[in-house]
């Protein structure tokens, strides 16, 4: 495996496989590899022919008072794990590589960006804006043929398919299933800040929504399923930021289930955690993660 700390460096690596019309696999991370990303990675390994993956923990997607500065950071053992799944070129920019002093220019999603962790309330549609700018150049740097992202964060994954719309970036969006610890907690680099009884507690958020799923699959109404969903919540202490029935597709309120994918998306605080989850239901072939 190579590393590129510099955007020239990166293009000069990736020039040969290029030329060769080899098929460039990109995955954008911040870092703090879990198994998460990896399973990110492992569908790129399958599908191309050189995997780039990115570690930039980007500053405008944090707001002040995140976890910007807390933010873990093991270079080498994110460099140590991407290489033994077979990633071709590790690119790890310095923020002024990135972002020198006058840059100047952002890329904003409106709408999508501003419902769910979008909310004024949650981390704002400042949050996507960091997000779209970021994979924006990380795309134009790489120029990747397939871009892999998580389900994990859907609304991120819906925001970049539209920005890869609307811009006409030319690159394919692939999303990749949510993967689990054994007690369904969603993997997070931010499950690290759980002490250990809020560990316990956070498994309440998968279980909310397996709850959902199931109501939803017995025939029950949407808003019954999201009933059995907070209540799983409430058992467990947890109080979530939010809890929301969305369209899947473009996150306009859904209702009912009319045959339409339905994304149940949950952000909770546990502790210092703020942490997110989704499932989609509400269709045959259920998406459960
Ligand atoms: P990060 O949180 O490091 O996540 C990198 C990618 O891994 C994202 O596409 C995310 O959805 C995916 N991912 C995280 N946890 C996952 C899990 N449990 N199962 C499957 N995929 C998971 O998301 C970001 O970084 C940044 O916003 C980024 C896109 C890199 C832009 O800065």
């Amino acid at each position: 495996m190579r590393t590129a700390r510099t955007k020239a460096e990166l293009r000069e690596l990736l020039a040969e496989p290029r030329r060769r019309g080899e098929a460039i696999g990109l995955v954008p991370t911040m870092g703090a590899l879990h198994g998460g990303h990896l399973s990110l990675i492992r569908a790129a390994r399958a599908a191309c022919d050189v995997v780039v993956m990115t570690v930039f923990v980007n500053p405008t997607q944090f707001r002040p008072g995140e976890d910007l500065g807390s933010y873990p950071r093991d270079e080498t053992r994110d460099a140590d794990l991407a290489a033994n799944e077979g990633v071709d070129a590790l690119f790890a920019p310095s923020v002024g590589e990135m972002y020198p002093d006058d840059f100047a220019t952002a890329v904003e999603v409106a709408g999508l960006t501003e419902v769910l962790c979008g909310d004024p309330e949650q981390r704002g549609p400042e949050h996507f804006r960091g997000v779209t700018t970021v994979v924006a150049k990380l795309l134009n740097i790489v120029r990747p043929d397939v871009a892999y992202f998580g389900q994990k964060d859907a609304q991120q994954a819906i925001v970049l398919r539209r920005m890869v719309r609307d811009l006409d970036f030319g690159v394919r969006i692939e999303v990749v299933p949510t993967v689990r610890e054994p007690d369904g907690l969603a993997m997070s680099t931010r499950n690290s800040y759980l002490t250990e009884d809020e560990r316990g507690r956070a498994a309440a958020l998968h279980r909310a929504l397996a709850a959902a799923e199931d109501a939803a699959s017995s025939g029950r109404p949407l808003e019954a399923a999201l009933d059995a969903a907070r209540a799983e919540l409430r058992r467990a202490g947890v109080e979530p930021e939010y809890l929301e029935a969305r369209d899947a597709e473009d996150l306009a309120p859904a209702r009912d289930l009319n045959g339409r994918p339905v994304l149940v998306a949950l952000a909770a605080r546990v502790g210092r955690a703020r942490l997110i989850d989704n499932t989609v239901i509400g269709t045959e072939t259920e998406v459960s993660g």
